[in-house]
């Protein structure tokens, strides 16, 4: 497939990126627009992958909870490309741009039904993460970088 992951930019790309963010995680269970972000936006790796350069397909966002440990939230694949490699391919990149901020580990809490993704990505459970939004169960997961 042909896929390019970039860091979005613009005004536009940055609108493309929130658009999809909103889609994919929010508006399926009734959630208004804004409240795909919060409050580290700003202090946060951003990436996006298009699909044949221009068509936004995927998202995930990365931030540092300390010197050591870095977070990744918001991780969402347009479902016209899910299982097709695109999510993995911008995990690997998060987790690449991660390293260079010297994080040794990264956690994210995982929605039940993606925990198998983040598995095959080399991520291992850490126990249970609250629910959201009333019945989205979630996992602790964690990954040592080396
Ligand atoms: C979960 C998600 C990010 C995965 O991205 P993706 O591009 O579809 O995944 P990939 O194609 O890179 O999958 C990589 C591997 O994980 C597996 N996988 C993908 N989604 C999975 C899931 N939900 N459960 C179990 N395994 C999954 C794939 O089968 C593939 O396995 P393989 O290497 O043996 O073929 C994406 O499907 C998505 O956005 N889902 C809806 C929103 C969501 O749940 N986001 C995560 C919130 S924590």
């Amino acid at each position: 497939m042909d896929i390019m992951i970039k860091q979005p930019k613009t005004d536009k790309e940055f609108q493309d990126y929130y658009e999809l963010r909103w889609r994919v995680l929010r508006q399926p269970h009734g959630q208004p627009r804004g409240s795909e972000r919060d409050d580290l936006e700003e202090l946060s790796i951003h990436l996006m992958a298009y699909y044949e350069g221009k068509i936004p397909a995927a998202v995930g966002r990365a931030h540092l909870n300390s010197a050591y440990e870095a977070q990744i939230r918001f991780m969402a694949v347009d479902p016209h490309y899910q299982n097709a490699g695109i999510g993995s391919s911008l995990l690997a990149g998060l987790e690449k741009r991660i390293k260079t901020s010297g994080a040794r580990y990264i956690v994210l809490n995982a929605r039940e039904t993606a925990a198998g993704f983040y598995i095959k990505n080399g991520y291992t459970r850490d126990g249970e993460a609250g629910t959201l939004f009333g019945n989205i169960r979630h996992i602790r997961m964690r990954k040592y970088l080396i």
